[in-house]
């Protein structure tokens, strides 16, 4: 019988978690589950300058002819400009387009075991489809637990003992900005002494960025990508430009290659092609030839960052309204103030999470992670109460 050999896969509880969301008759619902950005109204809108670059492409595109695995080389090279910047004067850089950020990492992954690594290493948590691309791809996982909760900090010692003792040629995904689920990054600081080690030990830098601009703005946030690709030869990067760009489904990634010269660069990135051709043969182009128009037209390109800075800024301002609940039992909301872009995970246990979506219709990921851009008007002070609400029940 074909096929008898598989077991059924668990769903993705995100998705479950949106599904019973949506059922939930209870009109004080608050969702703090999915991972898109939300505006006061609770609305994911287009952002203008992407209608008005659509507007541009439906009068201008005069063709839909393939473009070739390097998918739209004007947007891998708009992006490569605003990320790398005088990175590009001592590195060789460039890359290919990619169906989102989760299209690169998988590349990546593959390009790593192509290249025979065999090991990658992960502050954990992070996001979950890392751990599951790395594992398909046949990578060894390494995770080490690199955060505090209780006071929401990065542990640089522990990251730093771990990268010491990792093997010459060992890989390491770093999250750019804006770590998902924690929303806890290193501070500059943290970040050369992440990238001394990384380059004393040999190793390889893979870099997700999938929330430039959502952090400490779209400049500063590629602070920790310039920083690591300075200090080493070879670095990859995964970029996604699904949430600072609204397009999540139409999934607009690239994966750059960072390498000492021309002629290795030349060589990683043939590979690359290579893979994508097997994969996907060639990206979906909508979402990467609006990319290229707002990022090269002046106009469209005030547009958007005026857009993503008002984005940036209803997340710290929310972030700033938690802070404030302040202590509530043994949780401290402060330094929520501190964290970057759209995720903060709270020290709560499953049981806990349960107990606030059957009590106050409150929906997170069972881990505490929660969506800042989820609430809406009044929900922090009900979201507030319902934790006082939880402190006083005694769920372990
Ligand atoms: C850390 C991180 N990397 C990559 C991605 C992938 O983004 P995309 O939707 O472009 O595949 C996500 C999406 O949630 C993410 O959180």
């Amino acid at each position: 019988m074909p096929f008898s050999t598989l077991t059924p896969q668990p769903n993705d509880p995100l998705l479950a978690l949106i599904k019973s969301y949506a059922a939930d008759p209870r009109e004080e619902k608050i969702d703090l589950g999915v991972g898109v950005f939300r505006d006061e109204r609770g609305a994911t809108p287009i952002m203008a300058a992407v209608k008005q670059a659509e507007e541009q492409l439906l009068t201008t595109q005069d063709s839909k002819s393939y473009l070739g695995p390097e998918g739209d080389k004007g947007f891998v090279t708009a992006i490569a400009e605003h990320l790398f910047g005088e990175i590009q004067t001592h590195r060789a850089i460039d890359g290919l387009q990619t169906p989102g950020g989760t299209g690169a990492l998988r590349l990546a992954g593959e390009l790593l075991v192509r290249s025979g690594v065999k090991r990658i290493i992960v502050a954990s948590p992070t996001w979950a489809n890392h751990l599951a691309i790395f594992q398909e791809v046949g990578l060894s996982v390494i995770t080490t637990p690199c955060f505090d909760l209780k006071t929401q900090s990065f542990d640089l010692k522990g990251f730093s003992e771990t990268l010491n003792a990792a093997e010459a040629g060992d890989a390491v995904l770093l999250h750019g900005c804006c770590q998902n689920p924690l929303g806890i990054d290193p501070t500059k600081q943290d970040w050369r002494v992440i990238a001394d080690i990384i380059a004393s030990r040999q190793l390889l830098p893979l870099i997700d960025i999938a929330y430039q601009g959502l952090g400490d703005g779209w400049e500063k946030d590629n602070l920790g990508a310039r920083t690591i690709l300075s200090a080493v030869p070879y670095g990859l990067l995964a970029y996604s430009c699904d949430k600072n760009f609204g397009l999540y489904r139409e999934r607009t990634g690239a994966l750059y290659v960072s390498a000492p010269d021309a002629e290795s660069l030349h060589c990683t990135l043939s590979n690359l092609l290579h893979l994508a051709r097997t994969n996907w043969s060639m990206p979906p182009d909508h979402g990467a030839a609006v990319v290229r128009l707002i990022l090269t037209n002046a106009a469209l390109h005030t547009v958007w960052r005026e857009e993503l800075e008002t984005m940036r800024q209803r997340i710290l301002s929310l972030r700033h309204e938690l802070a404030h609940l302040g202590t509530i039992g043994s949780l401290n909301l402060a330094p929520i103030a501190h964290g970057k872009g759209m995720f903060a995970t709270l020290p709560l246990t499953p049981s806990q999470v349960t107990w606030l979506r059957e009590h106050y219709a409150i929906y997170m990921a069972h881990t505490g992670r929660i969506n800042i851009a989820g609430f809406g008007e009044g929900d922090i002070q009900r979201f507030g109460s319902a934790l006082h609400a939880l402190m006083k029940q005694n769920i372990a």
